[in-house]
Formats: C-alpha cells, sequence, structure tokens
C-alpha cells in the first residue's frame, strides 16, 4: 500500500505491506513557513505541487518497488488546496497502476501510528487490544477517541480552544523560541526544573474535553511580572508547561481509560514525540493496560499512518471491496474504495 499525505505542511509518501513500514518518505516544509510563524496556506500547496512527484518516486525506489497494489491518500481533515495535491496524486497512479484506491481520515491515521513497525524495526507489528482509548495530539487536534471496535470510533472529547501543539507554538513564540515550538520547547525541558515554574491544570471537571488556552494567559502573566528570562529561566518554564500539559491529557486518559473500561491506550500525533508525555503515557501500563506510542519518526505527519489505516480499513471493507483489490491488475478505471459507511469518522469530516 504507497501512502500519500498532504494535509498540512509535510508532503509525505510511504509504502506499507502488513504493519510494517517499508519506506517513508517525508518533505517538511517548515523553512518555508518559519518566517510567517505560521504555516500559510496558499504556500503550503503549491509546495507539495513541487515536491509530490519526487517523493513519491523516493518512497517506492526506498521500497525496492515500481509500483504498488493500493493507493492511499489523506482525504481530510486539512488544508484544502493542500489535499487536493495529495487526491489527484494519488487518483493518476490509480489510473496509471489500475488499482484501488483509497481516502483516509487523518486521525485515524495517527491513531494506528502506534502500532506500525518502523523501517528496520525487529518484531511483529503491534495489534492493539480492544475496547480502545486513542488520544490524538497535534497542531491541529486534542481528542479522546474511544473505539469499542477496529474502524469504529466515537469521539469523547475534544479541545475547546487550542490544541495541545497549538499552544505549545504559540508560547514558543511568546518566549522568542521558533516555529514550530513544539521540539524547541521539548528539548529545552530536558534542562529544566518544572517545580521551579509550577502551571495549572486544567482538568475541567465533568467532561472530557480539553483547554489550553489559559496556559498562554498564565505564561503571558509570568512574563509580565518576572521580566524577560534568561536561558535558565526560559528552560524551567519549558519544563513546567511540558509537566502541566501531559499530566493534564495523562489524567484525563486514565479516568477514561477507567470509565469506558478499555483494554488498550494508543497515543498519536506530533505531540506525542514529547518526551513527558511519552514517559507518563507509558506509565499508565502499571494499572494494568496495554499501552502503545508511536515510534518517534511517526508522530508527526507521515505517509505511512495514511497507508496502514487504509490497510486495516481494506481488511474490514466488505467482501466486494477485498475482491476488487484481488482482482488486480484490472481493466479500465480505479476502483475507488471507501470506508464502510459504518466505518465513517462522521463527527470527524
Ligand atoms: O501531527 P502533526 O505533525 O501535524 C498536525 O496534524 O497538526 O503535529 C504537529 C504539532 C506541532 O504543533 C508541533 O509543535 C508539535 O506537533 N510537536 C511537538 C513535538 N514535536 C512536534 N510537541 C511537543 N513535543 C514535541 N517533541
Ligand atoms: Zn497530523
Amino acid at each position: 500500500m504507497l501512502g500519500i499525505e498532504t494535509s498540512c505542511d509535510e508532503t509525505a509518501a510511504a509504502v506499507v505491506a502488513g504493519g510494517r513500514v517499508l519506506s517513508s518518505v517525508v518533505s517538511s516544509q517548515i523553512r518555508l513557513h518559519r518566517r510567517y510563524r505560521g504555516v500559510v496556506p496558499e504556500l503550503a500547496s503549491r509546495a507539495h505541487l513541487q515536491k509530490i512527484a519526487s517523493v513519491v518516486g523516493r518512497a517506492l525506489a526506498d521500497a525496492g518497488m515500481d509500483r504498488a497494489d493500493a493507493v492511499a491518500f489523506t482525504a481530510g481533515p486539512g488544508l484544502v488546496g493542500s489535499l487536493l495535491v495529495g487526491k489527484v496524486a494519488a487518483e493518476t497512479l490509480a489510473r496509471l497502476w489500475r488499482c484501488p484506491i483509497i481516502g483516509v481520515n487523518h486521525l485515524e491515521g495517527h491513531i494506528v501510528a502506534a502500532e506500525l513497525l518502523p523501517p528496520g524495526g525487529e518484531g511483529a507489528p503491534g495489534r492493539m487490544r480492544y475496547p480502545l482509548l486513542a488520544l490524538i495530539v497535534s497542531g491541529g487536534h486534542t481528542d479522546l477517541v474511544l473505539s469499542v471496535r477496529p474502524g469504529r470510533y466515537r469521539v469523547l472529547g475534544r479541545t475547546r480552544d487550542d490544541a495541545a501543539g497549538e499552544a505549545f507554538d504559540k508560547i514558543a513564540r511568546m518566549l522568542g523560541l521558533g516555529y514550530p515550538g513544539g521540539p524547541v520547547i521539548d528539548r529545552l525541558a530536558a534542562a529544566g526544573r518544572a517545580e521551579a515554574a509550577p502551571f495549572p491544570r486544567p482538568l475541567l471537571p465533568g467532561s472530557w474535553d480539553f483547554s489550553f488556552s489559559g496556559l498562554k494567559t498564565a505564561v503571558h502573566y509570568r512574563l509580565r511580572d518576572e521580566g524577560t528570562p534568561d536561558r535558565r529561566r526560559v528552560a524551567d518554564l519549558c519544563a513546567g508547561l511540558s509537566e502541566a500539559v501531559a499530566d493534564t491529557l495523562v489524567r484525563k486518559t486514565a479516568d477514561a481509560a477507567k470509565r469506558f473500561r478499555v483494554r488498550g491506550l494508543i497515543l498519536g500525533g506530533g505531540v506525542a514525540a514529547n518526551a513527558v508525555l511519552r514517559r507518563k503515557f507509558l506509565a499508565l501500563e502499571h494499572l494494568g493496560y496495554q499501552v502503545a506510542v508511536p515510534h518517534l519518526s511517526l508522530c508527526t505527519d507521515n505517509g505511512a499512518m495514511i497507508a496502514h489505516a487504509a490497510g486495516r480499513m481494506l481488511a474490514l471493507a466488505r467482501p466486494s471491496a477485498r475482491r476488487a483489490l484481488a482482482a488486480l491488475p484490472g481493466k479500465g478505471s480505479p476502483r475507488r474504495l471507501r470506508p464502510d459507511p459504518a466505518l465513517a469518522l462522521r463527527s470527524w469530516r
């Protein structure tokens, strides 16, 4: 399965077979957007257009292939112009190869990323236990999602304002740390003392929702009262922030896991790369859950998670859809495989 991901600011393609990543190529546009301190949609789609052919070509070459059996692309959510580039590329290849094409929800990609065996990884790809609770934390989302069986999802809670990654990005900007802020805050936090800069935990009792915009205000007042922070103070602030965000996310996940009696816990999205969050999330294993976090290379946007979500979808699809894949190579136009309506992530569309 070839997976193409172009929903935001990474042009990505990967080849995945049975949960194993055979190749994964990510061309980041961070340098392009850095001077604007955020993603500029028009520049993003243009850059995707310039890069997509070489990124796909390299993913196929790295996997030692000149074609794939099926093509998956991110159908949404994301920037409309950027998504379109991936979709057209996938449709072109599906037409050329006369193979099935599958549209994938970006968030389902992040959910299943933790199951993937990275390139060169040893052992078998992961298999999650159900019911499953997924925490997706990225630049655009902070979602707590319950999955009672593969392919079925219910969003329990989401952010009411800033997503966790967005909060990191905005606070990093206030601290003059550049864009994207999440990785910088993560790196500096390792040298800081969280207890020297405590921040509130926005727990919103009685709801599964999150709210991280108050952290910006807290940082604003600290900077106003304390003046410009030196390097040590910045490190302490980063440590305090990482601790507060990770603690809030993990505590709510633990509460929901208990309430909905899940067996598996899975972490996904760009912020899943955060060291404090990974440590705290993995510690939930002590409560008896099966816990999975994605390989560091598969936390931020990539094509492998899209290919894997499509592969899983295909395994769950109706027999007629599976036969379409088995009948390859076929004639005529490509068969577009949509997820079974029952599997659609309606609340995310
Ligand atoms: O999943 P992703 O690549 O794109 C979206 O779908 O949004 O996530 C990007 C987000 C950014 O906000 C970035 O600051 C954050 O993930 N991020 C991190 C780390 N690496 C990326 N946040 C905290 N710690 C990190 N190590
Ligand atoms: Zn993402």
